[in-house]
């Protein structure tokens, strides 16, 4: 068998520990490396020809991406997961123990369990390269670091920055990782293995550290009981706060490394293994970690078969307003492409320069880049009202007013600018795409991209291929979007494609509630408390209600009477409740603060608010179940090519709760008969718009959504 270890011991009593994994993009540690590691680590402690001992990668771009997920997913044994977490307690402590020093030199993503054994090390290093990344992300899989991390890494860098990571699961870059005193030295990546090879000749045969120390920070307020449990106390609420209580892994580091700190390393480490039996054998570490493979997965999507994408080294966006203005910000700031951003109005433009340069703004507050670079992104968007530069542009993304007449002729008129080639997307949230280019010569190059607000922050974008787009054209879309650093879905052309055909089931039941006399405030808490980022009233809200109402009607002419609609409800728009855009909604507002629910709401629309105390796991499946109801149709009539891809684009286009595992994972573990037969007893009790579809059915009896819609 090949192995995953070299070790190279030269003349000058320096010693390389090269980790490379054959057959894997990036090393993880697996039961084998870990066996194998053992054996090494026995090997080199007896050896007298070893000064000093540097590990490094032997995968260009990563140091050490963390335990192999796959384990975690398969462990459903709380021992075994002990074990497990034990194995790596004693390996690391093993190699914490080896009578010289070690130096981990990392370069590249160093995570999970990659960090934990650099923490062992006696020393630390990094590249300065910008992929150099050093994380605790184990809170994201619904765990937490369990060899060793949660205990060493404050003694390292203090209590508070290390549940900053800990708790967060983010990666610091290498800059960051030196001024936490994460590791003790950054280094120029152009002469990286030089630099190592200079700090560990440097620190040869000494056995202890020569400078700073592993001692406990000498933080005032860590250094005392009373101190450190305002501490503790205070990441509690803020992370209860956060997570509302559906998030335990968060939680139990707090204490685990609460003990670490007080009761000692010994003590620190049987919390982490007691914590990881419980964590990793948890149903919600089993949804995280699926979400996780999911997002995996998708990553090795690349759209139609059979066509490459063309290279796209020019750009252009239609309509410089919300959604336009944020999408040119992306492309500047993710691909470093010239953008022209073309309007009908002066204003618009300036606006939505503006609103590029706020969010450049806070990417250099937030330290993400500096202030010289924004200001060279800032000046590749190119404002115009005229179509000059479209000739040279490879992909235009149009984001105008949603109307069919309107954007019909926008792009017959774009047409006659840009090359013949030029792939036009749209960013229509409910218009048919084969609609909008049926007035465009050449309506193959014609495509949908449409991204979610706001656009720096939502993670999907739907690429929706009508019947006929070229592949080509779609996969320009596809591969651009991933550049863009979001997540494209492939959806067909069909009415409010995927996500907001699903979420409009969801936002509109929250409608008939309110006309039964169920209370905003209820409506919304309820769904909030069920994990979802805000409630539908308060999304209706920021979507603005007259976008929301266009969109809801366009989707009733497509469903009929599975999407009913209020009597009152143009009612809202109609008086000039557009929602938070201008602080008028279902809510009040004061600047873009979202306050209390506005009372007027009820007299406007005829309502009168009469139910007390509901029942919030009622309220929630009137909202959730006809989504799943709907999310067998689109399944069924291939919106969509898996239930995977679907829970991923709810996840990332609406905040779906992760800790669920998707809405088709939820009701497969619900049980699609229970759903059925909830259903079923609100299609008698509240309305035939309840009635079970027959794809519900029929994935029913084919053993569930993950059964009859796998990739
Ligand atoms: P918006 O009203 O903020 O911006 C539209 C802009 O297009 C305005 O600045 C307007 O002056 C400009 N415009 C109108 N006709 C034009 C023309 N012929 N040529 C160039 N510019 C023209 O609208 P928003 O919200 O940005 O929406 C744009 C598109 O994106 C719509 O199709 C909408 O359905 C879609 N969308 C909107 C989302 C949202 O949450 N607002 C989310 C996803 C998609």
């Amino acid at each position: 068998m090949p192995s995953i270890f070299h070790l190279e011991v030269g003349a000058d009593r320096l010693a390389t520990l090269t980790f490379d994994s054959p057959d894997k993009k990036v090393n993880v540690f697996t039961r084998a490396a870990f066996a194998e590691l053992e054996r090494t680590v026995e090997e080199v402690a007896g050896r007298r020809d070893i000064g000093c001992l540097i590990l490094l990668s032997g995968k260009p771009g990563s140091f050490i991406a963390g335990a192999d997920v796959e384990e975690i997913a398969r462990v459903t044994d709380p021992i075994e997961a002990e074990a497990g977490s034990r194995v790596g307690h004693r390996l690391f402590s093993a190699w914490e123990s080896l009578p010289f020093p070690t130096v981990a030199a990392v370069r590249g993503v160093c995570l999970g369990g990659g960090l934990e054994i650099a923490l062992a090390s006696t020393y630390r290093v990094a590249s300065d390269r910008p992929d150099t990344k050093l994380g605790l992300p184990e809170v994201r899989l619904g765990i937490l670091p369990g060899w060793g991390g949660s205990t060493r890494l404050p003694r390292l860098i203090g209590i508070a920055e290390a549940l900053d990571l800990i708790l967060t699961g983010k990666t610091v870059v290498g800059r960051k990782a030196l001024t936490l005193g994460l590791v003790d030295a950054l280094l120029p990546d152009a002469r990286f293995l030089d630099g190592v090879r200079d700090f560990a000749l440097a620190r040869r045969d000494q056995r202890r550290r020569s400078e700073g120390g592993l001692d406990l920070k000498e933080l005032l307020l860590e250094r005392n009981p009373v101190g450190r449990k305002i501490l503790f106390d205070q990441a509690r609420k803020k992370t209860l706060g956060q997570t509302k209580g559906h998030y335990p892994a968060p939680l139990r580091a707090i204490e685990v490394v609460r003990v670490g700190i007080e009761d000692g390393l010994r003590a620190g480490f049987d919390a982490e293994a007691r914590a990881v039996a419980e964590l990793a054998t948890s149903k919600i570490s089993k949804n995280l970690v699926h979400v996780f493979r999911l997002t995996e997965e998708a990553k090795k999507e690349t759209g139609l078969p059979g066509a490459a994408p063309r290279p796209v080294q020019s750009t252009a966006v239609l309509g410089a307003g919300v959604m336009g203005g944020g999408i040119g910000q992306l492309i500047a700031a993710e691909t470093d492409l010239a953008v022209r951003m073309k309007d009908v109005r002066e204003e618009a433009l300036a606006s939505g320069m503006e609103h590029a340069a706020e969010l450049f703004e806070t990417q250099v507050r937030r330290r993400r880049l500096a202030a010289p670079e924004a200001r060279r992104k800032m000046a590749l968007l190119r404002p115009t009202l005229d179509y000059s530069g479209f000739h040279q542009a490879d992909l235009v993304i149009e984001a105008i007013v949603e109307n069919l007449g309107v954007k019909q002729g926008v792009f017959a008129e774009t047409a006659q600018h840009v090359r013949d080639d030029a792939v036009l997307a749209s960013n229509t949230s409910s218009l048919s795409i084969a609609g909008i280019g049926a007035k465009t010569p050449r309506r193959e190059r014609v495509v949908g991209m449409h991204f979610f607000n706001p656009v720096h922050r939502m993670p999907l974008v739907e690429v929706i291929a009508a019947e006929a787009s070229d592949p080509e054209a779609v996969n320009t879309v596809f591969a651009f979007t991933r550049r863009l650093g979001k997540t494209p879905v492939l959806v067909k052309d069909s009415p409010g494609f995927l996500v907001n055909r699903l979420l409009m089931f969801y936002s509109t039941e929250a409608l008939w509630l309110l006309d039964e006399g169920y209370r905003i405030e209820d409506i919304d808490r309820a769904m909030s408390d069920w994990g979802m980022p805000m409630g539908p009233m308060a999304l209706t809200d920021e979507v603005g209600i007259d976008v929301a109402t266009k969109v809801a009607h366009i989707l009733h002419v497509a469903f009929r009477d599975r999407l009913p609609l209020p009597a009152w409800f143009d009612k809202a728009p109609e008086s000039g409740r557009l929602g938070s855009k201008n602080g008028r909604g279902f809510y009040r507002y004061e600047g873009k603060e979202r306050k209390d629910p506005d009372p007027a709401v009820y007299e406007l629309l005829g309502l009168e608010p009469r139910v007390e105390n509901p029942d919030p796991g009622r309220i929630a499946d009137r909202m959730v179940l006809p989504m799943v109801n709907e999310a067998a149709r689109c399944l069924d009539e291939r919106v969509v090519r898996s239930a995977g891809e679907l829970d991923l684009a709810l996840i990332f286009g609406t905040g779906f709760p992760p800790f669920r595992g998707g809405l088709c994972r939820w009701a497969d573990q619900q049980g699609l008969d229970d759903v059925i037969a909830t259903l079923e007893r609100l299609e008698s009790t509240v309305g035939g718009r309840f009635q079970p579809s027959d794809a519900l059915r029929a994935t029913a009896a084919a053993g569930g959504f993950y059964t009859r819609f796998s990739a």
